[in-house]
């Protein structure tokens, strides 16, 4: 509505718009990423079984070589699937990051040794580890992640091979270099890949970071590299730069602010959970309505000695949880058909204040939140491998009360 004056004479302007088709539009696109989701998250149940059962399995047969190779490979290309729905959703959402405070020298010390395995002889690493570099708060994984994602690029832009240098430095920007960076004045651990490849034009630099842009036929990039790295280190108060000349090469710095708490202790906190002899006992009660994954969880779990109550609903783990019978952990999925997880975990409290819980979920972190689940609360993200299963369940049995 607006005044208008016409022709000498007061007047009021009314104007009507009819936004039926773009009503009808929002609810369609709303409609269709909850379906891409749920869709993602049934995807994700599925591989947490197929490499469950995968890892049982291949204890099962260790006599018979030839089977052993064959579900390795099965299990491969489920970790690779995993991977690729992770990357397919992760630019798109926010993830739930665990972070915690790590050295940044002995993650690239590991990812060195793996790269070393995984890239083809001509090409070269080389690390150039600063001592001085201080610790960081983040999500190690993640941060990982960051570092193979760098790392493949370097690779794919060195196909006559070529020399990529990991590197970290501690830096302490002044004001005029934060704010250039988008960051507060402070130290920061520097950490940057660079390599002696082809390089990049003006015009590349310019998209870099863009989801879906790449220069690789579709059989080898989806262009979704930097978008998700661009995320990563921005969702853990960073900044990422790229100084590229063609045919000269590509560095990309990185910069994560140096926690001022003290080191959690090892590279990634793993390491001592991968104890093949590592024995455990306690009751847990798993409450899981996905009943292939319910099933393999149980499986896993009493494989490493522990006790199991399943669970298939929030109401039946209720009653559970009111009886007298101990348990060490409530391991419960986030979303249920009845009780969701977290409500289940506050509920319990009233008879058992003291309940360990560890939430698990194949869900994106937008459904978490709303779920009430916040960052930093114990959680395993589906799908999950039974290695961080024990992992993540030791951990938190472990921790007091
Ligand atoms: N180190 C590098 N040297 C030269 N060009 C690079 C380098 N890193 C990235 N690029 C350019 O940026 C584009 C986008 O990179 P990004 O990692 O986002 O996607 P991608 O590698 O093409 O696909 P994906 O990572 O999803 O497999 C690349 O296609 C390439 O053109
Ligand atoms: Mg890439």
């Amino acid at each position: 509505m607006s005044g208008r004056r016409l022709a000498g004479r007061a007047m009021v302007l009314l104007t009507l718009d009819d936004i039926t088709a773009h009503r009808a539009m929002e609810v369609a696109l709303h409609r269709s990423e909850e379906q891409r989701r749920q869709a993602a998250h049934d995807f994700n149940n599925l591989l947490t079984v197929v490499v469950g059962y995968c890892s049982l399995l291949s204890h099962t047969l260790v006599d018979d070589h030839e089977a052993c190779e064959q579900v390795a490979h099965i299990e491969q290309a489920a970790g690779r699937a995993a991977a690729l729905t992770e990357q397919l959703l992760a630019f798109s959402r926010r993830k739930i990051l665990q972070p915690k405070v790590f050295a940044l020298n002995p993650l690239l010390v590991e990812f060195d040794r793996m790269l070393r395995r995984l890239l083809d002889e001509r090409i070269r690493i080389r690390l150039d580890c600063d001592f001085e570099v201080g610790a960081v708060r983040a999500d190690p994984a993640e941060i990982g992640r960051v570092v193979m994602n760098l790392a493949l690029n370097a690779r794919d832009a060195m196909p006559g091979g070529g020399t990529i240098t990991l590197a970290t430095a501690p830096i302490v920007m002044d004001d005029e270099q934060a704010a250039s960076r988008d960051l507060r004045p402070g130290a920061y651990a520097q950490l940057s890949v660079a390599d002696d490849g082809i390089g990049m034009d003006a015009e590349a630099r310019s998209h870099l970071f863009e989801p879906f842009f790449t220069t690789k036929d579709v059989s080898r990039g989806a262009g979704l590299g930097l978008a998700t790295v661009l995320g990563i280190v921005q969702q853990s108060g960073g900044a990422i730069a790229c100084e590229s000349t063609p045919g000269r090469g590509t560095r990309f710095d990185v910069w994560l602010p140096v926690a001022s708490e003290p080191s959690d202790g090892g590279a990634n906190g793993a390491g001592a959970t991968r104890d093949p002899a590592w024995h455990a006992s306690g009751t847990i009660l798993v409450v899981e309505d996905e009943e292939s994954v319910l099933r393999l969880t149980r499986a896993l779990l009493e494989s490493r000695g522990y006790s199991v109550i399943e669970a298939p609903s929030g109401q039946q783990a209720l009653d559970i949880i009111a009886s007298p019978v101990a348990i060490a952990l409530l391991l419960t999925d986030v979303v249920l058909p009845d009780i969701g997880g977290r409500d289940l975990w506050l509920r319990a409290a009233a008879t058992r204040p003291a309940l360990k819980a560890l939430f698990m979920s194949g869900h994106t972190e937008d459904v978490l939140l709303r779920e009430g689940i916040e960052q930093g609360a114990p959680f395993l993200q589906k799908p999950f491998t039974p290695d961080e299963l024990w992992r993540k369940v030791r951990e938190v049995v472990a921790t007091s009360a």
